[in-house]
């Protein structure tokens, strides 16, 4: 039951941005959830019905195959000119307004929590982009909880604060229950108050590529001999100042420059790490659940980060970086600096969760 979850494919649009308003009551609620529905699920061209077996993977860079063809899970790629979409039920909004709300209650209500752990780089200048090759793991997460690896760009007041993350994520709420690791984005310009959303529940993000998509499931992830691996970035378009979603370095979409405000032209905040959310007690693994270990089978990493300066990329020295976490107990994280052989600059975090929040 859980894991059949039907994609269309749709034409590609560049539909003008709406935002996703914060409601007060349950009808103008619901009003709300139809409107935005017939925004996001545009007619389809074709319908994918995935099977949950017996599909290719991302695989390790080393060992990949050949760049057509689609790594998420998705049977056959959509036809010329579309692009895969994943059909969006009113329970899916439902679900992931309620899995926002956590982060947002997480201030005001001690019964929804978000935890962080990562580095982020000293805001000294304006940031373009941002980019790393995260290993993949999938973290045991109960039905109100989820766990993240991400990158992000940020900008804004405490709270205007406008953000894209992308990366991947444990997050039942939002795949219909299924607890395996999907492929993530979310945006807001507001703190995640009134505006934005995960993936592609709201209007916003614009997919151009044909084979990686966000929601899609990442089918292998590592286990302690066999580390999965893939490359994720954020990057400006010099011209447009559109924010691009790179994915095993191809560009898979675009989140407009007309949806933000303070990111609007450069990012004044970029970095790498792990966020969970959960209702209740206790807070849910992130990563591979370890604790930084100086091990790439171990904890989880994001290795060759880097992120962008006007035309330049800098391969983030150690003394512009901070290491941070909200609970030292629960969640850690680490920048270890240019590894050689082959490995870059590396950061790890993560850690086992549980009663996190004292
Ligand atoms: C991201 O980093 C990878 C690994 O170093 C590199 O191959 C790729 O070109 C970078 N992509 C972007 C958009 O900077
Ligand atoms: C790059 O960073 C410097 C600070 O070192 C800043 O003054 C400058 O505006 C940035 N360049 C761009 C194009 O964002």
């Amino acid at each position: 039951m859980i894991n059949i979850l039907f994609f269309v494919c749709c034409l590609v649009t560049r539909s003008a941005s709406q935002r996703v308003d914060g409601m007060h009551n349950k009808l103008q609620e619901d009003f709300e959830l139809e409107r935005q529905l017939k925004i996001i699920n545009k007619p389809p061209v074709k319908s994918i019905q995935r099977k949950p077996s017996n599909q290719k993977t991302i695989e390790n860079p080393n060992l990949r195959n050949s760049p057509s063809k689609p790594k998420f899970g998705l049977e056959k790629p959509c036809p010329k000119g579309t692009v895969p979409i994943r059909r969006t039920t009113k329970n899916n909004l439902v679900q992931a307004k309620s899995l926002l709300d956590n982060q947002i209650l997480a201030q005001q209500d001690p019964t929804y929590r978000t935890h962080v752990a990562g580095v982020f780089v000293v805001p000294f200048g304006n940031f373009n982009g941002v980019n790393g090759t995260s290993s993949v793991w999938q973290p045991i997460v109960e039905k109100d909880q989820s766990s993240a690896a991400l990158t992000w760009v940020q900008n804004g007041p405490i709270n205007a604060l406008n953000e894209i993350a992308a990366g991947w994520h444990v997050a039942p709420q939002l795949y219909n229950g299924d607890v395996g690791t999907h492929l993530f984005a979310q945006w807001t310009v507001d703190t995640f108050q009134n505006t934005g959303c995960y993936n592609v529940l709201c209007s916003g993000y614009i997919q151009t590529d044909h084979s990686y998509y966000l929601c899609g499931r990442l089918l292998k992830t590592s286990e302690h001999n066999n580390i999965i691996e893939f490359q994720v970035g954020i990057t400006q378009d010099p011209d447009t100042k559109s924010w691009w979603l790179n994915v095993e370095n191809t560009n898979i979409g675009y989140f407009p420059t007309e949806l933000f405000t303070n990111l609007a032209l450069y990012a004044k905040q970029v970095g790498w790490g792990g966020r969970t959310t959960h209702a209740g007690i206790p807070s849910p693994p992130m990563g591979s659940g370890v604790f930084p270990d100086m091990d790439t089978r171990g904890a989880s990493y994001f290795r060759w980060v880097s992120f962008k300066n006007g035309t330049r990329y800098y391969d983030t020295p150690d003394y512009l970086t901070k290491a941070f976490t909200d609970n030292d107990d629960c969640y850690r994280a680490k920048f270890y600096g240019y590894e050689k052989n082959n490995i870059g600059s590396i950061l790890q975090f993560g850690g086992l969760g549980g009663k996190c929040d004292n």
